[in-house]
């Protein structure tokens, strides 16, 4: 088996940063280097205050203190890291193509073209070519050819290395991984390289964790892996609606059915939808795959997980403005949380984006508190929907710091994201200082609906009637 101490990460976000200052934490005799063509991503890696690295990850900041500058570094020096490495993941960006065949679902893979196109260029000896972004089925087969033909005699094995890390708990996750996936050819060189990632993950995981399949499988188990959970989380918010309407309660529901034993109690819990830059993404690129190859009832079942999660956000809105005397036109309305879930600072595709959207429509004020997420950020995610001027989003939405002073005099609070802090605030103060009667939309089912109604509050909570 080869023995790697050399590591090239092209990509230094979410999943590059995290995962490669896990490996580089538990192999100190390999140098891991993460490069990115965004200098100020890198810049915030490298910077000397760990509370400025660009992403918030419970436990990462001291993962990153412990090995960087001894065997991690952040570069944008991309060609002198891939000439160096033995080993190079590619951990970029996958979003879903906003243009030509395939908008609105497949995967746009130009920058993962871009990364084999520099690897070809630059290598000038032998290299493992590791997938650790979540990639179509088949597309591995595309590196090759690209890393084929570049006629400097360079042999390069390609795998498939999908990552199953949750944002919110990715150390955690990383540490103690259910099982790692390598994809590579049947061949002996294959084996070979299969064998050297497997080496990696050995320093920390034991081997029957580490599952050795073939490319596609690998590939294609990503995609079917986020498929289901989503599906898990759409399935219990279609019942939410439903226990609305019953008076059943969701929350009782959940826990009788995941106390079966072969549905689980995990990925239950209902909420005003996920988030998040992978579940929408990945199983619309199922959905785009299956209806490639004609299995178009397939990708019909598929894409009912999308339809169901945007439902619950438009009927967690819709039921702001009916809750709110039909209408919400120039109510001032705080949304505790922004990002997608708790413990990241991660918005991309985040609920509260589309349910502020869908309220801006109907001239709320909204007024956005997020413990970890920049103001910045939450403009430019609301530009990016196009559905009004930058200067409109700017004057009917206003981010603060303070997110109890906040509530003076507004009509309602909705709970978009489900950070621990907001079961702590003194709820009776908030009560005191909102205009009257002052409602809750609790859209995570993080507090209790006894002591809010006592209180005072008109509470609703998701899958409650
Ligand atoms: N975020 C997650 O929780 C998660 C979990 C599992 C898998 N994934 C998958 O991992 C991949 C990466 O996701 P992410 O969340 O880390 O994305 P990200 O956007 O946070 O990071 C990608 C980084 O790649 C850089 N990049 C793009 N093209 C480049 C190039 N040619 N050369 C150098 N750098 C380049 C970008 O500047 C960016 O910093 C995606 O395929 C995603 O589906 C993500």
């Amino acid at each position: 088996m080869k023995k790697i101490n050399e590591i090239c990460c092209i990509g230094a976000g979410y999943v590059g940063g995290p995962t490669m200052s896990v490996i580089a934490s538990q192999c100190p005799e390999i140098n891991v280097t993460v490069v990115d063509i965004n200098q100020e991503r890198i810049d915030a890696w490298n910077d000397a205050d760990l509370n400025r690295l660009p992403i918030y990850e419970p436990g990462l900041k001291e993962i990153v203190a412990q090995s960087r500058g001894r065997n991690l570094f952040f570069s944008t020096e991309i060609d002198k890291a891939i000439d160096k490495a033995q080993m190079i993941f590619i951990s970029v960006n996958t979003p879903t193509k906003t243009y030509g065949k395939g908008k609105g679902q497949a995967a746009d893979l130009k920058y993962i073209e871009l990364c084999a196109r520099n690897i070809a260029r630059v290598a000038k000896n032998d290299k493992i070519v590791v997938e650790k972004s979540t990639l179509p089925v088949r597309t591995a087969q595309a590196i090759k050819n690209i890393l084929q033909n570049t006629g400097n005699e360079v042999s390069f094995e390609i795998l498939s290395n999908p990552e199953f890390l949750a944002e919110g708990t990715a150390i955690n996750d990383l540490l103690n991984a259910d099982r790692v996936l390598i994809g590579g050819d049947e061949t002996p060189s294959g084996q070979m390289a299969k064998e050297a990632l497997s080496g990696v993950y050995e320093h920390w995981l034991p081997k029957e964790k580490i599952l050795l399949t073939n490319v596609w499988s690998s590939e294609l188990s990503k995609l079917v892996a986020n498929a289901f959970l989503a599906q898990r989380v759409s399935s219990i918010n279609s019942i939410s609606a439903l226990c609305e309407k019953t008076d059943a309660n969701v929350q009782e529901v959940s826990k009788a059915i995941g106390f079966d034993s072969r549905i689980g109690p995990k990925f239950l819990q209902s909420s005003v939808g996920f988030g998040g830059s992978c579940f929408q993404k990945d199983i619309l690129n199922l959905v785009y795959i299956a209806r490639s190859y004609g299995l178009n009832e397939v990708a019909n079942y598929w894409e009912q997980v999308i339809l169901i999660n945007d439902y619950q956000k438009q009927r967690f809105a819709d039921n702001i403005v009916t809750s709110l005397y039909n209408t919400v036109s120039g109510k001032k309305i705080i949304f505790y949380g922004w990002a997608f879930k708790k413990d990241t600072n991660d918005t991309r595709e985040s609920a509260a984006i589309y349910v502020a959207d869908a309220l801006l429509e109907e001239k709320a004020e909204i007024v956005v508190y997020d413990p970890k997420v920049s103001e910045k950020r939450i403009y430019a995610d609301l530009d990016y929907l196009n559905t009004r001027e930058p200067t409109e989003n700017r004057r009917l939405l206003k981010v603060v710091k303070e997110p109890i002073e906040a509530t003076k005099e507004a009509h309602a609070i909705a709970i978009l994201t489900e950070w621990d802090e907001f079961k702590n605030y003194d709820w009776k103060c908030i009560f005191h200082s909102m205009l009257k009667p002052a409602f809750i939309f609790d859209g995570r089912r993080l507090l209790d609906t006894e002591k809010m109604n006592e209180i005072g509050f008109k509470y609703y909570k998701i899958g409650e009637s």
